[in-house]
């Protein structure tokens, strides 16, 4: 079986691989292929990927190419973990929302909206790529920002997908710490977008454990939340709500406090991402090291490879659990069009994830989430068609971008300096 890595040549390729080695009973890869444009970073990774084999007994043969098609050709699983205009385009992303004092994240805000414009057209290359040469194979996302991928693969391409991201299981990972037990004894009800989700009850074992959970999250809510007065303003939303909430609504729910803080910083976190690369790519050089180093700790992308190989294994195995994804809504939760990705639990077999239906959002989310959503379907939109009206009304819409005047500034800046990695749309 081949399991392929569109962005092979990522820092978090060691990751992931590490966490296939433990589970190839159950996912029996024979081949790894890795695709980059990025032909040292790739060189590098697959030097890495392939003494981490063969300390694991050469379970599998490493293939390196820069040709996506050669690398999707026959792959039952594609994963897709790609940076269009690497980490450069991030940090532009960063300094651009700073310029214009609003939130420039690169999944939030302008920083969410400039990424996905470059993003979405490479990652429908793919889909369209595997529709041709691997069309029983999945499409799994992880490559930010991974909601409005996911839902341009399901507007756009018949390919099977699902959008994932390491929130959902890093929750249940923190919750099975003073619980113990295993990740099938917890159920969330989860609901919202990538980025932009509320639990509202947690059940472990089949016993309502939600207020004990939301005492012990604002017990620990310094660990998430360094600055006091965002973490303040998130205890607050979190009280009043009675829900847990995705850390990434702190753009939203502490706005000012967030902004402030990132004025202050000397530099964005891509600059601080660059540096950590440095240093992992020197030792992923090392040809001592055969196993994923400390240091990839310093990275973001915590229980990576564990959501991956969560999935592949429900896929593969057809096993039929719960799983939090991104997936096309299809009725899931009221009030949302069938065809937009959400993220919420749903039902892991051979034929990917289907949503499990949800109660009725509460207004005090259900608001924010149609926003989100709206802005996200326009997105999706502008990138696909390269359409300017769709991009400005996307922005028009979003919570955290500027007044009309400022969004049709911003639009024009922000397409200029996105110019290499657009190929034509908007122009
Ligand atoms: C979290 C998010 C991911 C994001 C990552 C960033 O894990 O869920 O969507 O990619 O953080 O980490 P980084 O090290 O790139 O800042």
């Amino acid at each position: 079986m081949k399991l392929t890595v569109i962005g092979g040549g990522s820092s978090y390729t060691p990751e992931l691989l590490d966490g296939l080695f433990s589970r190839l009973e159950q996912i029996p890869v024979s081949e790894v292929w890795m695709m980059d444009r990025d032909e040292r970073r790739l060189g590098i990774n697959a030097a890495f990927a392939r003494r981490m084999a063969e300390k694991n007994g050469n379970p599998f043969t490493v293939h390196a190419t820069t040709d996506m098609r050669a690398a999707v050709k026959d792959a039952k699983y594609v994963i897709t973990q790609i940076r269009v205009g690497q980490m450069q385009a991030r940090i532009n992303d960063e300094k651009l929302g700073l310029k214009y004092g609003i939130v420039g994240q690169e999944t939030t805000g302008v920083g969410g909206f400039a990424c996905a414009l470059r993003t979405i057209p490479r990652i429908l290359e793919v889909a369209h790529a595997m529709e041709e040469l691997a069309p029983q194979g999945f499409l799994l996302n992880f490559t930010n920002p991974a909601g409005i991928n996911t839902e341009a693969v399901i507007k756009h391409s018949k390919i099977r997908t699902v959008g994932l991201c390491n929130v959902p299981i890093g929750i249940i990972m923190d919750v099975l710490k003073h619980t113990g037990g295993e990740v099938s004894d917890l159920e969330l009800d989860y609901v919202g977008l990538n980025h932009l989700a509320w639990v509202r009850k947690f059940v472990f074992q089949g016993n309502d454990i939600t207020q004990t959970v939301i005492e012990k999250f604002i017990e620990n809510a310094a660990e998430e939340w360094e600055v006091e007065a965002t973490r303040e303003n998130m205890i607050t939303a979190i009280r009043r709500l009675n829900m847990i909430v995705n850390p990434y609504l702190q753009y939203y729910y502490s706005t000012d406090t967030v902004l402030d803080t990132l004025k202050t910083k000397e530099c964005t976190r891509g600059e601080e991402v660059v540096k950590v690369e440095e240093s992992l790519f020197e030792k992923y050089q090392d040809v001592e090291l055969k196993e994923k180093p400390e240091e990839l700790s310093k990275r973001g992308g915590a229980h990576y490879s564990t959501a991956a190989f969560h999935l592949v294994d429900a896929i593969e195995n057809n096993r039929g659990n719960r799983q939090i994804v991104c997936c096309r809504n299809n009725g899931a939760v009221p009030t949302f069009d069938d065809d937009v990705a959400v993220e919420i639990p749903a039902i892991i077999g051979d034929n990917g994830a289907a949503g499990i239906p949800q109660a009725r959002p509460e207004l005090p989310i259900r608001g924010l989430m149609q926003l989100v959503k709206a802005y996200e379907s326009l997105t999706v939109e502008a990138a696909v068609k390269g359409d300017r009206t769709a991009a400005f009304n996307a922005m028009l819409l979003h919570p955290l971008m500027p007044d009309a005047n400022g969004c049709k500034a911003l639009l024009e800046e922000l397409l200029e300096i996105n110019r290499p990695h657009l190929q034509g749309t908007f122009f």
